[in-house]
């Protein structure tokens, strides 16, 4: 006899809860699980809104194109100016680091002072929780 306590709760989320159409749709949980992610933004979806300021120049899905910037699929753990068929500044070819969570806050703190003579236009992320957020995105987004 539980089947209409149920509907009951899921018509106290619904306005208009009267056809059997709608009663229909009601069945999942999904109220309270959007209520709960729209309060707790994950690193991954903070980092997602973040890499709005990246995306002009940059692609991040494997094959992906180059833009301004490089292709920037399988980042972590390469060497700096490595992606075949972007055009690197002088800077970056020589630059010769690794890309890591260390190397990467640095660069994106400020790359013109992380990296002298680079030709990335981009000031640079100040809070380090944008750039920690940013980071986790990118890893979620371009690790194979
Ligand atoms: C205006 C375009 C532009 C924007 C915006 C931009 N970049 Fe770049 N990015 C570049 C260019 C151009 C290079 C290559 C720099 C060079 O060769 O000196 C680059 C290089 C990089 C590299 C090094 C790639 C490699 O192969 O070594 C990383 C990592 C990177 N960008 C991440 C980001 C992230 C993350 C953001 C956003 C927070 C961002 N970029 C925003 C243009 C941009």
């Amino acid at each position: 006899m539980k089947k209409p306590i149920l509907s009951l709760l899921a018509c106290t989320f619904f306005a208009g809860c009267g056809g059997d159409e709608t009663t229909a749709s009601t069945a999942e949980p999904a109220p309270a699980l959007s209520k709960t992610a729209a309060v707790e933004m994950t690193p991954v979806q903070r980092g997602a809104k973040i890499y709005a300021r990246c995306r002009a120049c940059h692609t991040l899905d494997e094959g992906g194109r180059h833009k301004v910037g490089p292709n920037l699929w399988d980042i972590y753990g390469s060497k700096s100016g490595s992606k075949e068929g972007f055009a690197y500044s002088k800077a970056m070819k020589a630059a010769n680091i690794v890309w890591d969570d260390e190397t990467m806050d640095g660069y994106l703190k400020r790359p013109s002072a992380f990296m002298p003579g680079n030709k990335m236009t981009f000031i640079g992320l100040k809070k380090q929780e944008d750039r920690d957020a940013v980071q986790a995105y990118m890893k979620s987004e371009t690790t194979p």
